[in-house]
Parts: structure tokens; sequence; C-alpha cells
């Protein structure tokens, strides 16, 4: 169980760490060690300095990299098709698919029918307001569009656990909210999964999660986990609260002394990632 919760963990990370490179001159120290646990349906949200690990962390999850100290558990049913799902930042969706078909390959690889991977997709086209899409290609649409045919891809494997690793940091600022609104939506209306979300917004972290967890700079660390305050359902309304600030402030006075050490080595070394070469 996850202190506070009443739910079974989902994932379990103790001791993670991940370096790179093997030469004294060169190498990086990462990540961590980093600890943490997440509840079965919790969203949490990974805020912390720019290259502070916090991919590194979210690939290690997703089992695209292995971690050079420490384990990492996901505990997914057996049953599962597919446990975990990844939305990247750059929509990493196929250029030469059609929206319809980049949502339902995922399925398709798992061996599912096309016509009934098709069919599965169909919903979440629907959901993220895609329908009229479906037979147009990427290069065609804007990049909203594209980043909410990546969210349905992911969302049609129907995942255990959803990965998110900045997904909307592209877009504009307008058009950020209206797909965390919407995110939010589906989220607590028909796809209550284990989320874990990264992002550099403390206010998009504050809106969507459940649980923030703030991050050191690099090797990235748990500075503290704070529980998101704010009863579900929650609505968009929720940004004008004064609550809403003071508890952005207050997650910003965590996050804050963080930033400054990176920004000390970027000082110091000229590199935008703190300092890794
Ligand atoms: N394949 C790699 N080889 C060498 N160094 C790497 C590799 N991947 C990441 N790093 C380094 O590891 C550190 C952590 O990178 P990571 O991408 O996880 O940070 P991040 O917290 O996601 O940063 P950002 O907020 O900018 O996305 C950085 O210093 C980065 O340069
Ligand atoms: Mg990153």
């Amino acid at each position: 169980m996850v202190e506070g919760t009443s739910a079974p963990i989902k994932i379990a990370a103790r001791g993670v760490e991940r370096h790179f490179g093997a030469d004294p001159g060169t190498a990086v120290h990462a990540l961590g060690p980093f600890d943490l646990d997440v509840a079965e349906g919790e969203f949490v949200c990974v805020v912390g300095p720019s290259g502070c690990g916090k991919s590194t962390f979210l690939r290690i999850v997703a089992g695209l990299l292995r971690p050079s100290k420490g384990d990492i558990e996901l505990y997914a049913e057996a049953s599962s098709e597919t446990p975990v799902a990844m939305v990247f930042q750059d929509y990493s969706i196929y250029p030469w698919k059609t929206v319809e078909r980049n949502v339902s390959f995922g399925l398709e690889l798992r061996g599912v029918s096309k016509k009934e991977a098709v069919e599965r997709g169909r919903h979440w086209l629907e959901r993220l307001g895609l329908a009229d899409f479906a037979k147009a290609y990427p290069d065609t649409l804007s990049g909203g569009m594209r980043q909410r045919v990546s969210i349905a891809r992911a969302l049609t494997v129907e995942p255990e656990i959803l990965l998110m690793d900045e997904p909307f940091a592209a877009l504009d600022a307008q058009l950020r909210q209206v797909l965390q609104d919407e995110l939010l939506d589906i989220w607590q209306s028909e796809a209550r999964r284990t989320v874990v979300f990264i992002t550099h917004s403390l206010e998009e972290a504050i809106v969507l999660g459940d649980r923030v967890v703030v991050m050191s700079a690099r090797p990235g660390t748990l500075v503290q986990s704070v529980d998101v305050p704010f009863a579900r359902p929650r609505t968009p309304e929720l940004r004008a609260r004064a609550e809403f600030n003071d508890f952005k402030n207050e997650l910003w006075q965590l996050l804050k002394g963080e930033v400054e050490h990176y920004m000390e080595a970027v000082r110091a070394t000229g590199a935008t990632d703190g300092g890794a070469r």
C-alpha cells in the first residue's frame, strides 16, 4: 500500500540510479538514488529542474532503459494485454499512417486484427475530437491535433499504466490548457488509470495530479512528495481559486532551490543540461 491510500502499489522504485558512460571524464550520473511508490489508479505528476533525470526515470519505468542500480517493479495484471503505454512530447506518430491507423497500430502490433483494432480505436478518436480526421495524415494536422493522436493511441491499447513525458510542452499556452482540461475530464470520467506525468508546469501538475513529486537537481532524488489538496472531480475553474495559487507557491518554494542549483551548474559549465557532457 502507498502511505495515505488504501490502493495497492502499482509501481515501486527502490534506489533507482542511472549512469551514462563509463569514461570518468564524460560519465554522467543522471538519476538517483530515487524512490517512488505509485498506487493503482493514482495520477502522479513529477516536476524537477531540467536534466535532473525525469525522462530517464520514465524510460526506466517503461522498460526502455535499464537502471544502473536499484529495482523497479510494476505490478500489472497477468491478463493485461499492454501493461504500459507512453506519450512523448514530440508526438512520435507515424507520418505515413493515417490518424486512424496510428491509433489502431499499437493493438495491431499485439496481434489484434486490423478491423478490431480500428474499431477499438474509434471510441478514443471520437473522445479526443479526431473522428473527422480519421483518414487524414499527421502532416495535415496542427500540433494540438497530433498530440491528441498520441493520447488516443496510448489509451486505445488500454494500458494499466500510462506514462506521459511533457506531453503538452510543445503546445502554445491556450492549447495546452485545452488539452489539460480534456485529459482531466477523460481521466476523471472513464480512464482512471495509473499515470506518471512529467511536466515543468506546476499549474499543470496541480490541475491534473493527485500528488506532485518534486525532484532535486541532477542526479535527481526525491525532495518531497506532496498531495494535491483539491477534491475530485475537479473542473478547470480550479485555476482561478486563491487556494490554487497558494498551493502553487508552496510547491515553488520546494522547487526553487533545485532550479537555482541547476542554474549554478549551467553558469559554471555553460551546459544547458546542468553540466552533463
Ligand atoms: N543516452 C544518454 N547518454 C548520455 N547522457 C544522457 C543520456 N540520456 C540522458 N542523459 C543525461 O542524463 C541527464 C538526465 O537527462 P533526462 O533527459 O532524464 O533529464 P530530464 O529531467 O528529463 O530533463 P528535461 O527537463 O530537460 O527534459 C542529463 O544530464 C542528460 O544529458
Ligand atoms: Mg525530459
